[in-house]
């Protein structure tokens, strides 16, 4: 049946509005419940939307727009390519793919990369390589692979990754659930070593969890799952998809920690804004172990991916982006500092990557967020009154401060409460 509408985005005649239906997007799956913010264009660290009203994106598509919106340099790349070649499958070669994979390896330092295209994509390979390795070299016996993961991670969506989250959302309804992970709290370095057996091939960790509120682990943590996972001879994959490619200040979080993982996943920034973009990168003995026809993807490593995520590469490589996101994170967490005690409890993160703990007393981080909006700042909320910011690393200071001084206005206890009385009604 095709629903049609006089008036697009209003609902038209016979047009239901039931919970399930969103008024605004009622042919579109309601999987998500967006900000009521519809962008029109987008251009450095600020979506139009179309009413004409600009918005400074403090969420950056949660990190995939690290280098802001249409980059012009990463637009020229795409643009490039759009008018040489777009899509071959892996079936045949491209002269784009090599380069891109020798560029990010040495970004890496390692010594392959496997091409994908989103980042649960790259997580779901990387438990396919890590148990591939496990059985081929670390000679686990036949289907006994264990990979240790975190609580509260987020690693994306698949039913074999939700087979591991904590997150009831995630997770419920959608079993029967894959087997083989543990998962031991995040943080606990002495919990992750007495989880690991002959049998583990991987610990899988976020190096800080995002979805999970910008969780910034211990000092001592990454340097004791390293060693661990060294003397035990088990991969340390880092899921670097959200805390990668600049977004701490660093090129991945790892580096704060002195840490090296025997596997990147990499995803998100990769694909420029542009499109999706993700990637395994690991040394040959690991990557080494994958044969043809053993993993694939029809669109990953294409020439307009490799195009793009080479041009976010050598972007990297040069070292000002990371240098940026140091310099103007440690402003944004000087001046959210000035929040706590003041309508917020808790700030954490590292560049320009923040966690919010707002007071619970105050109504949830969406009426926080929601109201937000209105004043011209896009933010969004995770896991009840927590907030998490991830502007582009193109976002200035001033723009910053600007945010900040609508971010003061937003916790007056007037302001927020009207919001939330309004929510109710909503
Ligand atoms: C740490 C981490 N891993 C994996 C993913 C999944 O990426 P995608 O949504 O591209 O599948 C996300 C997405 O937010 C993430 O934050």
């Amino acid at each position: 049946m095709t629903l049609t509408s006089s008036n697009p985005g209003m609902p038209g005649p016979g047009v239901s509005t039931s919970p399930l239906r969103d008024p605004a997007e009622p042919h579109v799956a309601r999987n998500y419940s967006p900000i009521p913010v519809t962008a029109a264009t987008a251009e450095g660290a600020w979506i139009t939307d179309v009413d004409g009203r600009r918005h400074l994106d403090c969420l950056g598509a949660y990190s995939a727009v690290n280098f802001g919106h249409r980059h012009p340099r990463i637009v020229a790349a795409a643009l490039g390519q759009l008018d040489r070649v777009t899509l071959t499958s892996r079936a045949f070669r491209s002269d784009r793919l090599e380069p891109f994979c020798a560029a990010l390896a040495e970004l890496c330092g390692k010594e392959m990369v496997l091409p994908m295209n989103t980042g649960a994509e790259a997580v779901e390979s990387g438990i396919k390589v890590a148990r591939k390795w496990g059985y081929d070299v670390k000679g686990v016996p036949d289907g006994q692979a264990r990979i240790v993961v975190a609580g509260g991670n987020f690693h994306g969506r698949t039913t074999t990754i939700i087979s591991f989250s904590d997150d009831p959302d995630a997770r419920n309804g959608f079993g029967p659930y894959t087997p083989g992970f543990v998962r031991v709290p995040f943080g606990d370095a002495a919990a992750l070593a007495s989880a690991v057996d002959e049998n583990t091939v991987a610990v899988l960790l976020e190096p800080i969890q995002g979805e999970a509120g910008i969780i910034v682990p211990p000092d001592d943590y990454l340097p004791r799952v390293r060693e661990l996972c060294t003397r035990r001879n088990v991969l340390l994959i880092a899921d670097e998809i959200q805390s990668g490619l600049g977004r701490t200040g660093r090129t991945f979080a790892v580096e704060h920690w002195g840490v090296v993982p025997d596997v990147y996943l990499l995803g998100k920034a990769l694909g420029g804004g542009l499109l999706p973009v993700s990637a395994v990168v690991a040394d040959r003995d690991v990557l080494g172990v994958l044969h043809p026809g053993q993993h694939g993807s029809t669109f990953g490593g294409n020439p307009l991916a490799a195009a793009v995520g080479h041009t976010v590469v050598d972007m990297l490589a040069e070292g000002t982006w990371q240098t940026r996101a140091a310099d103007l994170g440690a402003h944004l967490h000087a001046r959210l500092r000035e929040f706590v005690g003041a309508g917020v409890v808790a700030v954490r993160g590292l560049g320009l990557w923040a966690g919010i703990d707002l007071d619970p007393g105050l109504g949830s981080g969406k009426d926080f967020c929601l109201r937000l909006s209105e004043h011209g700042v896009l933010a969004k909320d995770t896991h009840g009154s927590t907030l998490r910011l991830a502007p582009p690393l193109v976002v200035t200071e001033s723009e910053i401060d600007w945010a900040m001084d609508r971010f003061a206005t937003t916790l007056t206890v007037s302001d927020f409460t009207a919001s939330a009385d309004a929510a109710q009604t909503r």
